[in-house]
């Protein structure tokens, strides 16, 4: 990720697996998180660059009481949660680290004084922590890397973070966001995993067997379309290619992509055009190389 500073990056690469992962997925979020409060961009990249790092103290905690599988004793329970303190003390000592450390010391304290290492208080507890808390939870509950614990699914999740709030750990106002970004991010990859899975609704079903099911594809079709949310040219080349299949013309097909191009490195507003000219033809060759079908009209 972009913001992510060289020396937070070198040192979350160096951390084992799991918490690796976590860290990543971390920064992603608050990312998001970031851009929905209308954080400005220093504040923005403070925020990622500490989700990434919070977990650091981590690396002084051995492989094997970290990713134990099952419960753990109390006394585990003790050496794991002194990766706050650790994580605190290796930030302090970096000149660039730094900044963070405060968020690698506190990022489990809760808000009703039950967390730990230092017992902190609502009041004591700056917002950008109490965000990285939130996340945190949220982050550790749906991962699929952790190789001691199910993940559980968003809507699952929101209900544990809820029941946070509600027991004065998690605070409200943060929590909110960090469901509502997450649930966004969710809601928009169902829509373009389903868009994408028109190809193989073709071949199982041969198109337009089933005027309900096409239906429903074109209604996600034009959600996509409206909220301009595709990202990625690769994206582009095989949602085009599935609206091709659907019968939209190319025409609509161009204008929407034109209209969701700026945000793609390297085509300025003047090359739009191209752009959509030229991914609708790569699409036109893909469909015709796969099915052996004539596009030309
Ligand atoms: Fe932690």
């Amino acid at each position: 990720m972009d913001r992510l500073n060289s020396e937070v990056k070198k040192e979350i690469n160096s951390l084992d697996f799991t918490t690796k992962e976590h860290s990543k997925r971390c920064a992603e979020i608050a990312d998001k998180v970031a851009s929905y409060l209308g954080y400005d961009e220093k504040d923005r990249s403070f925020l990622v660059n500490a989700a990434a790092i919070h977990d650091v103290g981590k690396r002084f905690i051995p492989e094997e009481i970290l990713n134990k599988d099952g419960p753990l004793t109390e006394n585990k329970r003790v050496i794991i949660n002194k990766h706050t303190v650790y994580g605190y003390i290796f930030c302090i000592k970096n000149e660039v680290l730094r900044e963070y450390a405060d968020v690698a010391r506190h990022h489990h304290e809760r808000l009703n004084g039950t967390g730990y290492p230092d017992k902190l208080t609502a009041e004591q507890i700056p917002e950008k922590i109490r965000i990285i808390s939130a996340i945190d939870v949220y982050e550790a509950v749906t991962s699929p890397h952790r190789p001691y614990r199910d993940s559980v699914s968003h809507k699952e999740a929101v209900e544990i973070l809820k029941s946070n709030v509600e027991r004065c750990e998690l605070e409200q106002k943060v929590t909110d966001v960090v469901i509502k970004v997450n649930g966004i991010e969710l809601e928009r990859k169902e829509r373009i995993e389903k868009i994408l899975s028109v190809g193989q609704y073709n071949d199982k079903f041969k198109i337009g067997k089933d005027p309900n099911v096409n239906e429903e594809y074109k209604r996600q079709a034009n959600l996509i379309l409206k909220k301009g949310e595709w990202k990625g040219i690769s994206s582009d080349i095989e949602v085009s290619a599935n609206l091709l299949k659907m019968n939209y013309s190319k025409h609509q097909i161009i204008m929407a992509l034109k209209q969701n191009s700026p945000e793609i490195p390297g085509y300025e507003k003047g090359l739009q055009l191209n752009y959509a000219n030229a991914v609708l033809k790569e699409a036109s060759r893909n469909i015709s190389l796969s099915k052996g079908l004539d596009l030309r009209r």
